[in-house]
């Protein structure tokens, strides 16, 4: 009979689990994480190139510093008393299109086979922003230039890191000004050129992020007070003055 839940990623066969068709036990023995992670998302272990870029990304990802919203959010749970699965979970729901999520949508955009013309007239007119360009502070984002230069040496500069280069070209056209490709975008143009199906996009970003989380959480718990707060001098009511009820 038809099983309900079904999968082709894992088993257990002859009481061992693999995936893949790979003994885990021989993977503990024989590969790198970075191999297993590709393993699991591509269904093959990787070639050498293939595994060094997955690795380039996954590092550009792990951490940003304690600003964005995925670390204050884990460390704000933290700080109030949370154990460490929710203080993680907290920082993942602090991703979203404009942190962290915006790979999805580009390699979506990449994809999509309009030519770099077209998808900027295409966006412009509906959404206003493109997905993977722009920066709140860099003018060239050094993270996106060290990935396309990782790309270049390990053969994955292909179609799609062209197209990502010629939008951001006609991008400067329309809008008068340079607006970056970002880490987001040159992450969603190399993984759309190793041949990533683009709703993986999110993917790369939470299973490096996952890593800084873990570590900004564990040095809340260990090396701050309870219960943080913003300081009052960081925040201004604004609404109503003081009234009674008539
Ligand atoms: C990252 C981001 C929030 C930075 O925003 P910002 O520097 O505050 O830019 P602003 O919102 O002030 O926009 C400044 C101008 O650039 C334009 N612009 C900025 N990013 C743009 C983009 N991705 N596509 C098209 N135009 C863009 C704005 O429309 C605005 O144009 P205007 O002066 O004609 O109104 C913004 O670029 C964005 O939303 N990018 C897409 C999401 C993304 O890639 N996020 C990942 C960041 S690593």
């Amino acid at each position: 009979m038809d099983k309900h839940w079904k999968t082709a990623i894992s088993g257990i066969i002859n009481e061992e689990v693999h995936i893949h068709g790979y003994k885990i036990t021989e993977l503990i023995d024989k590969v790198s994480f970075t191999d297993a992670i590709f393993l699991e998302l591509k269904g093959e272990l990787p070639t050498e190139e293939e595994k060094a870029m997955l690795d380039a990304i996954l590092i550009s990802t792990i951490d940003n510093g304690m600003g964005p919203p995925s670390v204050t959010n884990a460390r704000n749970s933290a700080s109030a008393g949370n154990p460490m699965q929710a203080a993680v979970a907290a920082g993942i729901l602090g991703v979203g299109e404009f942190h962290g999520g915006a790979i999805e949508e580009c390699a979506r955009l990449l994809q999509s086979g309009l030519t770099a013309p077209k998808l900027v007239e295409k966006v412009i007119v509906s959404a206003g922003k493109i997905a993977g360009f722009g920066h709140k502070v860099y003018t060239e984002d050094p993270r996106a230039k060290q990935i396309f230069e990782k790309a270049k040496s390990l053969g994955f500069f292909g179609e799609y890191c062209k197209l990502a280069q010629d939008v951001e070209k006609e991008l400067e056209q329309v809008k008068g000004k340079k607006i970056p490709i970002n880490v987001d975008g040159a992450i969603a143009a190399v993984v759309s050129d190793m041949g990533f199906d683009y709703r993986l996009g999110k993917g790369f970003f939470l299973i490096g992020r996952v890593v800084g989380l873990v570590a900004h959480v564990f040095e809340e718990m260990v090396r701050e007070k309870p219960y943080r707060r913003v300081s009052s001098e960081e925040i201004e009511y604004d609404g109503i003055l003081p009234r009674k009820i008539a």
